[in-house]
């Protein structure tokens, strides 16, 4: 028997937390600078719901319809035809995004400890501590091994959690760690709109310039929703299965998109009133730099330096550990579902193999690395192939599979429980599936070419 998520607070806390991650921690407020400010965040609602909720609704669909893991769903839906292939460049996204995310995962539980410990705020001597943040992180990166030590660790807790299974591991987990990271979140936001000057940053976030609409923000904030709904990598189809026969699919979309917008707007919050109170705007808000260089400078002007960014790292961690287990959960149920192989098995080899490829990752970072594919770390080429080609590519072929080639009835049979539920919204939803969302991310996929 396929196994089930137990509650519908589970359910949630287990999509939200598979949604809330680094995307919208670091990613988001990056987009946000680099695309205008409030206009993006403008754009990025708009987005949310008339693509995102769409898709999410047809992995859903698709997902508890199949009742398999993100290949077998297809086969079973339409066991004549290759649809199944949708299904394996999900999966192949998933594995390649793992292999690169459990590498940062590692990042941010080694900052989480050089918090508690003081380490990261030691001074060095002959250096201003203010500006050695960056070479901290540089040195950390590319002359050391010990960021692989902090993976494996994160490959090890991923591996606890995944073996006790849907209910007692990944549900139980996602139980406690995303109401702990809601109330983090609500802390930070405080503390930053404390801080001296916070209504400039809170005017930069919220003020839209609407000249600053451009199609290059619009295709900005379209691939940010994608990445941080966690669409089109075999996720959503996974999870869904999961999902109990009585459990309302539109309820459960709008709920885990909300949240995870606020999630990403609360971020807002928390990082343009401190970062324009410091007067640090200037600085890169990229990436990389923005966690791991910028908010230390940031927590370094503050009184309980130490204490926030300890707390600020455990969020860091957690909302990270609830993603990864997520997305190793689309291999594990591929193994499970199509090669009959135990829990146990499956999460090993898994996580076992993402070990190898972590370390691959993590070393094409370090100094004079030859780990390069087509002029890139091997890192940076998982990352650009794996979000800015197979995650589109995969959502594309889901919308068209569900909105014109699924089995007839099958999305509003879904989206109503077999017509138990009011069919309120489904025109809109279906409308969008079909005529909306495939030329939408067709545009992003080919707009880096035009
Ligand atoms: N929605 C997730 C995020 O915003 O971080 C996307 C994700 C990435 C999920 C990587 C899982 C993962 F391992």
């Amino acid at each position: 028997m396929k196994a089930k998520f137990s509650s519908k607070i589970g359910l949630i806390a287990a999509t939200v937390g598979s949604a809330v991650g680094l995307g919208n921690v670091w990613r988001f407020p990056a987009e946000v600078q680099e695309n205008g400010g409030a206009a993006f965040l403008l754009v990025y609602v708009l987005c949310v719901i008339v693509l995102g909720i769409p898709v999410m609704l047809s992995e859903f669909s698709l997902g508890r319809a199949g009742g398999s893991d993100a290949v077998g769903t297809f086969k079973i839906l339409s066991p004549k035809r290759p649809w199944w292939l949708t299904g394996v460049i999900g999966l192949v996204a998933s594995y390649l995004i793992l292999c690169f995310y459990m590498v940062v995962a590692g990042w941010t539980l080694e900052y989480t400890v050089q918090s508690v410990t003081g380490e990261l705020y030691k001074p060095v001597e002959g250096m201003d501590l203010q500006g050695s943040f960056a070479s901290h992180m540089q040195d950390y990166i590319e002359g050391s091994y010990s960021p692989l030590i902090f993976t494996y660790i994160m490959i090890a807790l991923n591996l606890a959690i995944l073996v006790g299974g849907v209910s007692k591991g990944i549900e139980r987990i996602s139980n406690l760690l995303m109401p702990l990271l809601f109330l983090l979140l609500l802390i930070f936001c405080c503390v930053s709109l404390s801080l001296p000057g916070a209504s400039k940053g809170l005017s930069y976030f919220f003020n839209p310039d609407f000249s600053k609409i451009t199609p290059k923000v619009i295709i900005n904030a379209l691939g940010q929703a994608f990445f941080s709904l966690s669409l089109g990598m075999g996720i959503l189809i996974t999870y869904a299965a999961y999902y109990p026969k009585g459990a309302d699919l539109r309820k459960t979309a709008f709920t885990v998109s909300a949240l995870d917008l606020l999630v990403a707007v609360l971020m807002g919050i928390i990082i343009f009133p401190a970062v324009l109170s410091f007067g640090l705007e200037g600085e890169s808000l990229r990436g990389i730099t923005l966690v791991f260089v910028t908010l230390p400078e940031v927590f370094n002007n503050m009184s309980l330096t130490c204490l926030w960014s300890s707390l600020f790292f455990i969020t860091l961690s957690v909302a990270a550990i609830t993603s990864t287990i997520s997305i190793s959960e689309v291999s594990i149920a591929f193994l499970q579902d199509r090669f009959k192989m135990s829990r146990k098995k499956a999460c090993m080899l898994v996580l076992g193999s993402c070990a190898v490829f972590s370390t691959l990752c993590s070393l094409s970072l370090t100094r004079g690395s030859s780990l390069v594919i087509c002029g890139m770390p091997l890192f940076d080429f998982l990352d650009t192939v794996a979000t800015n080609i197979l995650l589109p590519v995969c959502s594309l072929f889901i919308c068209i599979y569900a909105g014109w080639i699924a089995p007839r009835g099958l999305m509003i049979s879904q989206l109503t429980n077999d017509g138990t539920l009011k069919g309120s919204l489904c025109g809109f939803i279906l409308f969008c599936i079909k005529y909306v969302a495939p030329p939408a991310i067709l545009i992003i996929l080919i707009s880096p070419y035009l």
